[in-house]
């Protein structure tokens, strides 16, 4: 299940042309199992009709807080009292002035007011009006008051100006929503992880390399960064993008990514390493592409370098070091060995036999295993969840590492009966 399955949004949208992007957005927040309750402003309901959003929410669609009807029907305060994020997608410059200075003339602003949840603020108009200082004095404002912007865009605008005002991808405001729902458990920590396989050259069209998408380490870059770490990501060919605010180094060998790694390592207190890294490559890769010939064809391979090992033996001890495992039989034996040989703090096995965990898909099955060789097995979950549970397993030992065992808000430790692989 996604990280915001079950969450109710309450989607405020004020007048701009960016209102059809939000269609969209309910769309994405629907299907990854978000109740969507939408509030529309006079403005915004110029530009895309309740019966769109309502179609689209299955929700219906607030406007008016002075309708009775609307108004015994959902109920400002209940709107409010609801939401477990408010967002603000497009938010106009006239609503970015009333949020940063407590007016509340109309529904969206008063539940604004009314609400407990975070709220997320994603602004779309105009480069000029988007760059005016009272607009910027007023987002620093709503910055400063804890809520969430999602900067818009540069590129081209509906008034036909070029430059910053287009609203946020959906990417980006999906991204900014769970961000907004995610305790900040790894603030001031320095994330290193890498993702995807290695390509090891065996002439120059060909080459060795396994089948990792680089899902599972980029959902795990993503966690690390949306509870508040700074997050390097070196990772090898893959077609993903950077999650946002992730910095990433492309890499292609196994020596190139050892030499990215080294380079990082002293600056992160957490490395978690999520890449199928290539155990061997070509001795000798050829210059020129490998005619076929008549019969077989043998080819001397090495061993390429072990780098979670070079880590893990510059062990210090304000580190955390975090392993996985690829296993096909014997899961728990192996992992709890490469635990030891590596150094590792927590290793995390799957098994890649099987067709709905490990290589290649959104969702993986896994066990942890701890410093002491505790197993601890998790169902089935979407990659995304198995990555935040591991940050919140992370930021619970960082936690008890640098002083009492007191696990830090939002850290749950979970436990369930999985059969061991
Ligand atoms: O990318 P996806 O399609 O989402 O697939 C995810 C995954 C299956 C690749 C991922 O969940 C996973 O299991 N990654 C580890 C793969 C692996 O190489 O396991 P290993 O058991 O061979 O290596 C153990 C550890 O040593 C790993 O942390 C690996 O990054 C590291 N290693 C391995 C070899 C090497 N030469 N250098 C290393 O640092």
């Amino acid at each position: 299940m996604p990280v915001l399955h079950d969450k109710t949004v309450v989607l405020g949208l004020s007048g701009g042309i960016a209102c059809y992007k939000a269609a969209e957005l309910v769309r994405a927040l629907v299907k990854q199992g978000v109740t969507v309750r939408v509030v529309l402003t006079r403005g915004a309901a110029q530009f895309i009709t309740s019966l769109t959003l309502q179609t689209l929410s299955g929700h219906p669609v607030a406007i008016d807080t002075f309708d009775l009807t609307q108004e015994s029907e959902i109920g400002h305060i209940r709107l409010a009292d609801s939401a477990d994020v408010l967002v603000i997608a497009p938010a106009t410059a006239n609503v970015i002035a009333k949020l940063a200075h407590g007016i509340a003339d109309d529904l969206l602003t008063t539940v604004a007011l009314a609400t407990r949840a975070p709220i997320v603020v994603a602004p779309a108009m105009n480069v000029n009006m988007y760059r005016n200082p009272v607009v910027q004095a007023n987002l620093a404002k709503l910055r400063q008051l804890g809520m969430h912007l999602v900067d818009p865009e540069a590129g081209w605008l509906a008034c036909g100006y070029e430059g910053e005002g287009r609203l946020a991808s959906e990417a980006s405001l999906l991204e900014g929503i769970k961000t907004a729902l995610t305790p900040q458990v790894m603030a001031g920590e320095r994330v290193l992880v890498t993702a995807g396989p290695t390509r090891e050259a065996i002439d120059p069209v060909r080459f060795i390399s396994n089948r990792s998408s680089g899902k599972m380490g980029f959902a795990v870059a993503a966690a690390a960064r949306r509870h508040g770490a700074s997050v390097v990501l070196v990772t090898g060919p893959t077609a993903l993008e950077a999650p946002l605010g992730v910095e990433r180094i492309a890499v292609t060998t196994a020596s190139e990514m050892r030499d990215a790694v080294l380079a990082r390592e002293p600056w992160a207190s957490v490395v978690v390493m999520t890449a199928a890294v290539a155990d061997y490559r070509a001795a000798h890769p050829a210059r020129h592409k490998i005619k076929k010939g008549n019969g077989s064809l043998s080819l001397a391979l090495e061993q390429t370098e072990d780098i979670l090992s070079e880590v893990g033996a510059r062990r210090r001890a304000d580190r955390l070091l975090v392993g996985f495992a690829a296993e096909t039989e014997h899961g728990i034996e192996h992992a709890r060995r490469k635990l030891r040989e590596k150094r590792l703090d927590l290793i995390v096995l799957n098994d890649v036999s099987q067709t709905d965990a490990g290589f290649d898909v959104d969702t993986n099955r896994v066990w942890l295993i701890s410093a002491e060789g505790e197993a601890e097995g998790w169902p089935l979950l979407d990659k995304e969840v198995v990555a935040e549970r591991l940050m919140e397993r992370v930021a619970s030992l960082r936690s008890s590492a640098s002083g009492p065992a007191e696990p830090k808000a939002g850290a749950r430790a979970r436990r369930e009966r999985v059969a061991e692989p």
